[in-house]
């Protein structure tokens, strides 16, 4: 069986305009993407997931689009696009978009001539009530911050709906004009040589907005699909969806045991279990979720993360649980956002403990799936809990030590985004150049175990099998596959341990560790495998060459 891209690399996502300005306008550009095009190659990204990068008002991170068709002008032209498509190309690393079709933004010329005119032909391309709809304020998306999901146009003399932001108006996705539409955003950037997209708000997309049959319409990812595959056949969707496991399973959707919908969806629930693990000094949730999860159909995957553009999402978790993870992590109300996440980045979440972050990381790279990274966590990142909302995490990208850090060579005032300028995530202290230069550095470190991670193919394409009976802090599991076996230990806890795990033990090879916290000595001796507090190892106990 080959081996399905998808399946085997590291994602990496990123915001072009915080990424790497050129110009000096202050705003990262595609030129500058393509000029790191060699720092994320050697980190070892096979996959770019871009956030949105097209042209918007970009009052919510450039999710309220108002052109599909183009790239924001500030990154660049169309043709910056491509070129940049193509230097990736040449470097092997493959490029996916986020594709946001749920709604629009309110600036986009839909929406404009749908509100001006009832007999406009994009009327009926959203969603209209002429009276006050009686779910108007249930199932926001962001509470505390949006009151409601209907609001009152005066130029419409209508309400429409808005799941999201009052000026991202949902798609009437009900509407074959829109389906059809949806479909030709998407082989349009296909055709422009993208592997696929990150489908953004994918349980809003499939909701249907009329009529009493409110059942999600999965077929529509499946008629999505087929679409991608005709124009590429090893194009992919991951789906966020952040929904139960038996509504996930729907998601992939099969047919003889094959994925027939999208074939990678965000390992949501895992995420906040991790957390939740992290939090507690307990490995139990992470073990107890990943034997609730549903198995997958043949070529289904897992995306999982720590991070990401949005906010910690703890919502699956219990009030009580939210608590104890509030306490351990994030004290401070501020620290919140919409009553459910924490808006911060992993290092300051984990109080700056080195320790802790590599474990956190080396944690989420063993686990079964493709781990999705979000740029500057590879640096440790901080965030600026004075800026709005998710803002809190989206600033400029960190590569040196030089006012503008690196990013721009425009008076900071005028970045798009502040930079992180004081305390111990400072760019002055936080960034690639100087981490560069130390081998013992975060930076250093994620190179070493994401290229250990891509000798591993076990870990995204094999099975996995949680081993029992270590201390509650410890974790326990291996991953078997073609290429053969891996052990992985990792101690949630502050204290050290001793396990003995000789069963696992395969007399034809010796067992070798190739990823630590710290210096075990020569040897493996699984009857006594020493783990420091908060320490992992990673342990080949079967290699398969020639098969
Ligand atoms: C998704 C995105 C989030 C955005 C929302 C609306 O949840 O991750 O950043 O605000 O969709 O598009
Ligand atoms: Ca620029």
């Amino acid at each position: 069986m080959l081996t399905r891209w998808y399946r085997t690399g590291v994602f990496y996502s990123l915001d072009v305009g915080l990424f790497q300005d050129t110009n000096g306008d202050g705003v990262g550009d595609f030129q500058g993407l393509m000029e790191r095009l060699d720092y994320l190659g050697r980190l070892g990204v096979s996959t770019l997931w871009l956030n949105p990068m097209y042209p918007s008002p970009r009052r919510d991170g450039g999710y309220d689009i108002c052109d599909y068709y183009h790239v924001h002008q500030r990154l660049g032209s169309l043709g910056d696009f491509a070129l940049m498509m193509h230097e990736a190309g040449e470097r092997g690393i493959r490029v996916m978009l986020d594709l946001v079709v749920n709604h629009t933004s309110d600036q986009h010329p839909w929406f404009q001539s749908a509100r001006s005119d009832p007999n406009s032909p994009y009327r009926d391309w959203y969603v209209w009530s002429e009276t006050e709809p009686p779910d108007r304020f249930e199932g926001m998306v962001f509470p505390g911050v949006e009151n409601e999901i209907w609001t009152y146009d005066e130029v419409a003399h209508a309400w429409y709906r808005h799941r999201f932001y009052r000026f991202e108006p949902d798609l009437n996705t009900d509407n074959p004009a829109v389906q059809e539409e949806i479909h030709k955003i998407a082989m349009f950037w296909i055709d422009l040589g993208v592997s696929g997209f990150r489908v953004d708000a994918a349980p809003f997309l499939i909701e249907p907005r009329h009529g009493p049959d409110k059942r999600p319409r999965y077929e529509f990812l499946r008629e999505l699909r087929e679409s991608m595959s005709w124009h590429r056949g090893d194009s992919v969707m991951l789906a966020e969806a952040n929904v139960s496991d038996e509504e996930l399973r729907e998601y992939f959707g099969q047919a003889d045991g094959t994925a027939t919908r999208v074939l990678m969806v965000f390992a949501f629930r895992l995420n906040q279990a991790l957390i939740l693990a992290l939090a507690r000094e307990d490995a139990r949730p992470v073990a107890a979720t990943l034997r609730e999860l549903p198995d997958l159909p043949r070529y289904g995957q897992w995306a999982t993360f720590l991070r990401n553009h949005d906010e910690v999402d703890l919502g699956r978790l219990t009030e009580e649980e939210r608590q104890e993870v509030a306490r351990a992590f994030a004290p401070d109300p501020d620290m919140w956002a919409y009553g459910r996440g924490i808006r911060r980045r992993l290092a300051p979440i984990l109080h700056g403990d080195r320790r802790r972050i590599e474990l956190a990381y080396s944690l989420q790279m063993s686990m079964p799936g493709t781990p999705v990274i979000r740029y500057g966590e590879e640096l440790g990142m901080g965030d600026r809990l004075d800026l709005p909302e998710r803002e809190a995490i989206r600033t400029p990208m960190q590569w040196d030590h030089t006012p503008g850090a690196g990013f721009s060579s425009a008076d900071p005032r005028a970045f798009t985004a502040p930079l992180v300028e004081d305390g111990p995530y400072s760019y002055k202290i936080v960034n690639v150049t100087d981490e560069r230069l130390d081998p013992n550095s975060l930076l250093t470190w994620f190179e070493r175990t994401l290229h250990a991670l891509r000798e591993c193919e076990e870990i995204g394409t094999g099975d996995h099998e949680i081993i029992d009976g270590g201390p509650p802090g410890v974790m326990v599991h291996q991953a078997t596959g073609r290429t053969g076996t891996t052990l992985f230990v990792h101690n949630l806890a502050n204290q050290p341990c001793r396990l003995k795990l000789g069963d696992l033990h395969d007399p034809v090879q010796e067992p070798l560790s190739f990823v630590a916290d710290s210096d075990y000595g020569n040897g493996v001796d699984l009857d006594a495998l020493d783990v420091a507090g908060y320490g992992y190892r990673w342990i080949r106990l079967r290699r398969m060459v020639g098969q």
